[in-house]
This record gives C-alpha cells, structure tokens and sequence, in this order.
C-alpha cells in the first residue's frame, strides 16, 4: 500500500465520465419509483414547486459544496470530516451519519432494484399485466411475497458489489457511460407518447398547476428531503466522487448538469405515470408502488410495448445500479479509507452486511424506513457538510478550489447559502415536528 491513500487514491478518467457516473447515481429510482409517490400523496404541483425551488437553492450548492470537501481532502466522508475538522469527535460522528444513512438506504434500495429486475423478467416473458387492475393486483402479489423477492434482490445486490468490486475506473465510470444517454432517449419518447393520452391535460395540471395553499411543512420536508435522496446529497457519495477529482474541473458547471438531468428524468417520468394515472381513472395518491402499477399497462397499449417494456426496465434496472453502485461505494470507501482494508475485502464485506440486514425490507413495509434513512438521516447528513463548508473551511480555501477570488459573487452567495440560509432552513426541518 501506499504510504498515504490520498497519492495512490483512483481517478476518474474523464470529465464527462465523471459527470455521468454522478448523474448515474443521481438519476435512478428515486425519479421513478420516490418522486413518483411523493408528488401523488403530497399535492401535485405544490410538492414539484417546492421541490424545484429546493434543487436550486439548496440542491446545487450543496452538491458543489460536497465534491469540494472530496477534491479538498482526497478522502470519503468520514476521513475528510476528520480532516477538516482538525480530528474533532463531534465531527466524525456526523460524518458516520452518512455512512449509516448509505448503509441502511442500500438495504431497501436493492429491494425495490430487486422489483425492477424482476418486472424485467416478467417483460422479458411477455407477462406483463395489461390493466391497471391486473397491475395493482400483481404488484401487491410481487410485493408481499419474500421469497420471490430475496431471488432478485439477490441478484441485484450481487451485480451491485461486484462492479464496486472493481473500482471507480473500470467499475463505476465504465457502466455508467452511454447508459444515461439511451436512458434519456427512450425516456423522452415514452413521454410524448403519453403526452397523447386522454389524461395528459389533468396530468400537466395536477403537476404544474400550483395551489399555494398546499405548501405545508410536511410537503416542504419532504420535499426537501427528496432533493437529498434524489441528487444524492447528505450520505458522502458526491464527497467520494469528488475525492476521485483530478485538478483541473469546474465544478458548479458540473453540479448544474448533474441536477439539471435528475430533474427533467425525475419530470418526465412524472408526467409518464401520471398521464397513466389519470387516463385509466386511477388515483395519483395510490401509494408507493404506483410507478409499477402504471407503467405495464401503458406499454400493453402502446404500439410494439413488448419489447419497449424490455428495453425500459432494461434501463430502468441500469438506472437503479449505476445509483446503487454509488451508495456501496460510501460505505466501502470508508472501509477502505478509515480501516485500511483493500476494495475486495471492504467491498464484499459491506455487500454482504447490507445483504443481510436489507432482507427485512423484503418482508415489511419501506415507508418507514425510507422517512427515516431517506429523509431525515439525509437531511443531518447535509446540514453538516453545509456547516462545515459554511464555518470550517476557510473562505479561501474554496476560493482557490474554485479557481477564484475570494470576493467573486457567485462565491459569496455560495458560501452564504452554505453558511446561514441552507443550515436554517434545515434546522428548521428538523425541528418542525413534522416526524
Ligand atoms: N439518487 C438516487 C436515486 O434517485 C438514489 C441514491 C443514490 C441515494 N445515492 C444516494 C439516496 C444516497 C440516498 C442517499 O435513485
């Protein structure tokens, strides 16, 4: 080994492959699957205002906020933490939180990658429900049915570790290429194919057409707890990725890109299911499986829907990877950097005990979970590294990372949406009781 890990620390190969590996961890399920429930049962369009809003004033700066402290240490959450702090207990504790929130996210992230991979299957078969009340019925089937579940969650979660397995070169940045731009492609057409539907009209307007009087404190933690999970902020994945930085790149161009892509995915799958949702008379606030109920029996009616369905949980199932491969890596990183273990050792051994402890969720219910790990844990997560860039790190020191002056405007506002306005808001999250 060498003699310290920063020197002999993997590096992206490319801007771009870097750029789309953190666009694959940030589009994936939560697009689908998370946006998909949270805007149906929280109000439509009020939910998707707030949650724009909160992409852009709390989402991208964090996001650029996160890579800095992984270019500034070299180091994974917890090290950097430790680093930057000047070894501080209090520090490294929160920096565990993302390794806890990774670790415990994982279990019943694979669960769901499992369904995907599973309604791959059943495409792949021609066995798709073809109604909505066919769907309803087979996902609750699916979906309350462990053993069935433990077969392709196992097999998620094994492709998972092993392209982690190999490394951020030839793992992570290799898989995530070309992916994202199939994905987009297919994505775009599905929705101007359900743009033709009966219910595209009330699906635009229950997504856009915005009632103030819908902004509640839960819809606004919710929703700002879903930019962390959906930009995957607040667990120390863009504080890894940043870490595999070479020098030279500008990151706030990055993060925009980043988080522009995982919103117009994350709005074009809503207008996907909800034209469904509201063409076969179904309601948006049906729960959290309403992506799988909605989506088999648009490809039923639509012309050459077989093998669309195919290609689509193809991807959709690649989508969940390329994120799922994100999260382990939090954890395996911290193995590696913080126990000095090698990849294969930190990389299986964390596998398997996500593996184990993820195999509740194929027997229970995730809302629970997916509140705690998914929202609030994310939000802690975030909160510290927004006051530790905001109050720890020298104003200079950013400067210089973001090849600047110190006095720049966009570096101002930066740090001081990172010094009071982002730890307000959340503080304020935290504390308004809406858990
Ligand atoms: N962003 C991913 C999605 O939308 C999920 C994800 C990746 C995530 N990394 C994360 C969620 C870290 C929480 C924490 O599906």
């Amino acid at each position: 080994m060498a003699k310290s890990i920063t020197h002999n620390r993997e590096q992206w190969q490319s801007k771009w492959g870097f750029i789309l590996a953190s666009a694959g961890s940030a589009v994936g399920l939560g697009n689908f699957w998370r946006f998909s429930y949270l805007v149906g049962m929280n109000g439509g369009a009020a939910f998707v205002l707030v949650y724009l809003a909160s992409v852009l004033v709390i989402g991208v700066p964090l996001m650029i906020a996160e890579f800095l402290l992984g270019k500034l240490t070299g180091l994974s959450i917890v090290s950097a933490f430790r680093k930057i702090s000047g070894n501080r207990k209090l520090w490294v504790a929160l920096g565990l939180i993302g390794v806890v929130a990774s670790f415990v996210t994982l279990g019943y992230y694979a669960v769901i990658g499992g369904w995907v991979v599973g309604y791959l299957g059943q495409s792949l078969s021609g066995n798709l429900p073809r109604d909505p009340a066919t769907a309803d019925a087979a996902f609750r089937i699916f979906s309350t049915t462990p053993a069935l579940q433990i077969v392709w969650y196992t097999l998620f979660s094994w492709i998972v570790a092993t392209i982690v397995s190999r490394g951020v070169r030839a793992g992570i940045e290799k898989y995530n290429r070309i992916l994202m731009l199939m994905f987009l492609m297919l994505l775009t057409g599905m929705a101007i194919y359900a743009l033709t539907l009966p219910g595209a009209r009330e699906a635009l307007s229950f997504m856009f057409k915005f009632d103030a009087s819908k902004i509640t404190p839960l819809v606004t933690l919710l929703a700002v707890g879903h930019t962390f999970f959906s930009l995957s902020l607040g667990a120390g994945i863009m504080i890894a990725y940043g870490s595999y930085l070479p020098k030279k790149i500008t990151l706030p161009f990055a993060s925009i890109v980043i988080s522009v892509i995982d919103v117009i995915v994350a709005l074009l799958a809503g207008l996907v299911i909800f034209s469904i949702v509201f063409s076969f008379g179904l309601f948006p606030d049906s729960g959290t499986g309403i992506a799988f109920v909605t989506l088999p029996p648009l490809f039923a009616v639509m012309p050459g829907g077989t093998w669309l369905a195919t290609i689509f949980f193809f991807m959709l199932a690649a989508a969940a990877i390329t994120s799922a491969v994100s999260i382990l890596e939090v954890v395996a990183v911290y193995l590696m950097d913080e126990w000095k273990v090698s990849r294969q050792v930190s990389t299986w051994g964390s596998a398997i005990a996500i593996y184990l402890f993820g195999l509740i969720w194929t027997a229970n219910d995730i809302t629970l979970v997916d509140k705690i790990a998914g929202g609030y844990l994310l939000v802690l997560g975030a909160l510290a590294v927004a006051l530790l860039v905001g109050w720890v790190v020298p104003l200079s020191n950013l400067a210089k990372l973001l090849q600047t002056k110190a006095t720049h405007p966009v570096l101002r506002g930066f740090y001081f949406l990172n010094r009071y306005l982002i730890p307000i808001t959340l503080v304020w999250l935290l504390l308004s009781g809406t858990f």
